[in-house]
C-alpha cells in the first residue's frame, strides 16, 4: 500500500497535526492520498482519544496554583507571627524592666521594713522578673534566627565548636569535661546561624553533663545513605525517648528548672536554623546514659 499510495500535499495534508480543542479526540495525523493511476483516493486518519491525559495536565495546573497560592499564605502568615513575636518581646521589656526595677528597691531599700514572708514575696517577683527576661531574650533569638537573610558560605562546623567549647570552659573552669571534636568538619550555610544552632547543642551537652563527674562531649560527623550526618553526643542526664517528640516545642523541657534551668526554647531555635538549610534534625537519648543530637544541611 505505501509504494502504491502517494501523499498528496495541499489543504489538510502534509501530515501535520491539527490541534485539537479542549477535551476533543485528538487527529494526530491524516494524510490525503492517491493511487499511481490516479482513480483510487482517500484520507487515513489516525485518531487517539486524549481526553485523560489534558484531565490530567488541568489537573497538574490547578494543584501548582493551589501550591502557589499556599506557599504565599504561609510566607504572609510567617511574616505576621515574625512582626508580632518581634513586637510582643520589646513591647513586654519595658513594663517588666519596670517591676524588675521596684522589686530590686524594695529588696535593697525595704528589706528591713519587712518580716520573712515579705522578703519570700519579693524576692519570688525579683526571680520571676528574672525568668521572664530570658523567656523574651530567647523568643527575640528565635524570631531573628527566623528573620535572618539566609548566606550560603562554607563554614568550618569543627572550628565553630572549638570556639564554642573553649567559651563554655571558662564559664565554669573546675569543670572536668572532655571535649572530643572531630577536626575539618565543614558545611555550607549560614555561618552566623550555624554558630547559633551548635552554640545551643554544645550549651545543652554542658548543662545536662553538669551531675556527671567526668563529662564527655563529643562533635562528628557519619556518612549515612550518602548524606553527612552531624552529631553532638554527651554522656549527661539523657532523657526518656517517649518524650522525644517534645524535644523541639518551644518552652516544652523534659527536665526540672530545679536541677536544670532554661527556657525550654533553645531546641526550637535549632529546628528553624536546620530547617532553614533544608536539613533535619532529631535526638535520641538514654535516662542517666546521655543523649545525641542529629542534624543534616541541604
Ligand atoms: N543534651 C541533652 N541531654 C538531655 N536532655 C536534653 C539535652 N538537650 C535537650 N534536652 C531536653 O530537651 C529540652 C529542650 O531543650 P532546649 O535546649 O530547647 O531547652 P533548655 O535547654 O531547657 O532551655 P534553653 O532554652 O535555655 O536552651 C530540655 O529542657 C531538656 O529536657
Ligand atoms: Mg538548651
Amino acid at each position: 500500500m505505501s509504494r502504491i499510495l502517494r501523499p498528496v500535499s495541499g489543504n489538510g495534508g502534509g501530515g501535520a497535526a491539527r490541534r485539537p480543542a479542549k477535551n476533543e479526540m485528538g487527529v494526530r495525523s491524516h494524510r490525503k492520498f492517491r493511487s499511481p493511476s490516479w482513480k483510487m483516493g482517500g484520507v487515513i486518519c489516525v485518531v487517539r482519544d486524549i481526553t485523560a491525559r489534558k484531565e490530567v495536565e488541568e489537573e497538574i495546573r490547578k494543584l501548582n496554583e493551589d501550591l502557589e497560592r499556599h506557599a504565599l499564605e504561609l510566607s504572609v502568615a510567617n511574616k505576621e507571627l515574625e512582626a508580632f513575636s518581634y513586637s510582643v518581646s520589646h513591647d513586654l521589656r519595658t513594663p517588666l524592666t519596670r517591676i524588675y526595677s521596684a522589686g530590686q528597691a524594695l529588696q535593697e531599700e525595704y528589706a528591713a521594713c519587712l518580716d520573712e514572708t515579705g522578703r519570700f514575696f519579693v524576692r519570688t517577683i525579683c526571680e520571676a522578673s528574672e525568668h521572664m527576661e530570658e523567656l523574651i531574650d530567647a523568643l527575640m533569638v528565635l524570631s531573628r534566627v527566623t528573620s535572618k537573610e539566609m548566606r550560603d558560605e562554607e563554614v568550618d562546623l569543627s572550628g565553630l565548636a572549638r570556639e564554642i567549647a573553649a567559651e563554655l570552659q571558662l564559664t565554669q573552669t573546675d569543670r572536668q569535661v572532655e571535649f572530643v571534636l572531630n577536626p575539618g568538619i565543614k558545611a555550607n550555610g549560614d555561618e552566623q546561624l550555624l554558630r547559633v544552632a551548635l552554640e545551643n547543642l554544645l550549651e545543652n551537652a554542658w548543662k545536662y553533663t553538669r551531675q556527671v563527674p567526668i563529662a564527655r562531649i563529643e562533635f562528628g560527623v557519619i556518612e549515612h545513605h550518602g548524606r553527612k550526618v552531624y552529631f553532638v553526643r554527651d554522656n549527661g542526664a539523657g532523657f526518656d525517648m517517649r518524650d522525644a517528640d517534645k524535644l523541639f516545642i518551644p518552652f516544652q523541657r523534659l527536665h526540672h528548672s530545679k536541677d536544670f534551668p532554661g527556657t525550654g526554647v533553645g531546641l526550637a531555635t535549632v529546628q528553624r536554623i536546620i530547617y532553614r538549610h533544608c536539613g533535619r534534625v532529631w535526638g535520641e537519648g538514654e535516662v542517666c546514659k546521655g543523649a545525641t543530637f542529629y542534624f543534616t544541611l541541604k
